[in-house]
């Protein structure tokens, strides 16, 4: 029978999708993509199919109704989400839907734009001594954030921290963050991890509005908070040469 897949695209760079993705939309007869986030060039993978559609200009029933037709004549359909698509990628609505109606579906998950960030500047979220979590959250906009997890609540951990969504509200994030980070804790802004045109600023929270302000970033960022960009750390237990471990005697 066929189905659907949602498919995690990765970043941006067309080599980030997993080898699983890239397979499933060289085999798709229908293509459903998130344009305004998603590489076009992705879609390269497949040579066979002329049923492509962009998703920033749909509505859910509008891609659902795409969805199940196709399905209704036994095509496969991949639907293919930025980043991974369990990240703010408004995938539950439609897998209930196709729920609903019988169709079976499979999720394939792709590199999130925050571990692209990290990569980007090079650096760990988990350093011993330093944060073992990583909060990824955004700013409510026109989507609300529940009370209980709004960003001056969240900053009181100070662990490390991915915003996704926010930086088009800048002053706010900083005014919100500084209330529990120090204002010299250090962030860094990814624009468009891994594309081209990516770009990195690195500074402190009390430079940060000024600095995405001077680079006019006004959205596709992340943005990174917390010691773990700059600072001393414990080393890893992990390897450590005094450390037992299941694979490993201490010497
Ligand atoms: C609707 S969310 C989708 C997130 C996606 N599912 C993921 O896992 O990365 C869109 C937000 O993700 C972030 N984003 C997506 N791609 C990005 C990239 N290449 N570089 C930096 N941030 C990105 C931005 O914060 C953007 O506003």
């Amino acid at each position: 029978m066929s189905k659907v897949y949602f498919i995690g695209a990765g970043p941006g760079a067309t080599d980030l999708i997993t080898l699983r993705g890239a397979r499933l939309i060289e085999e798709a007869d229908v293509l459903i993509y998130a344009g305004s986030l998603v590489n076009r060039e992705i879609l390269d993978f497949n040579k066979k199919s002329d049923e492509i559609y962009n998703s920033a200009s749909m509505n859910l029933d509008e891609v659902l109704d795409v969805t199940i037709k196709a399905v209704k004549e036994g095509k496969t359909v991949a639907r293919v989400h930025t980043g991974d698509p369990s990240i703010y990628g408004a995938i539950k609505e439609q897998m209930d839907e196709l729920e609903k109606h019988g169709i079976e579906f499979e999720v394939v998950p792709g590199v999130s734009s925050f571990v692209a960030a990290a990569a980007a500047i090079k650096k760990e979220f988990t350093l011993p001594g330093v944060s073992q979590t990583v909060i990824c959250t955004r700013l409510e906009g026109r989507t609300p954030v529940p009370e209980k997890e709004k960003l001056e609540e969240l900053a009181k951990h100070r662990a490390s921290m991915a915003l996704f969504l926010s930086v088009g509200m800048i002053d706010e994030v900083v005014a919100r963050l500084t209330k529990h980070y120090a204002a010299t804790t250090p962030v860094a802004v990814v624009k468009r991890a891994t594309w081209p045109d990516e770009e990195i600023i690195i500074c402190t929270l009390e430079t940060l509005a000024e600095n995405v302000k001077k680079h006019n970033i006004k959205k596709t960022a992340q943005i990174l908070v917390g010691d773990f960009i700059e600072t001393e750390y414990e080393k890893s237990k992990l390897y450590d040469s005094k450390f037992t471990h299941e694979y490993r005697q201490a010497k």
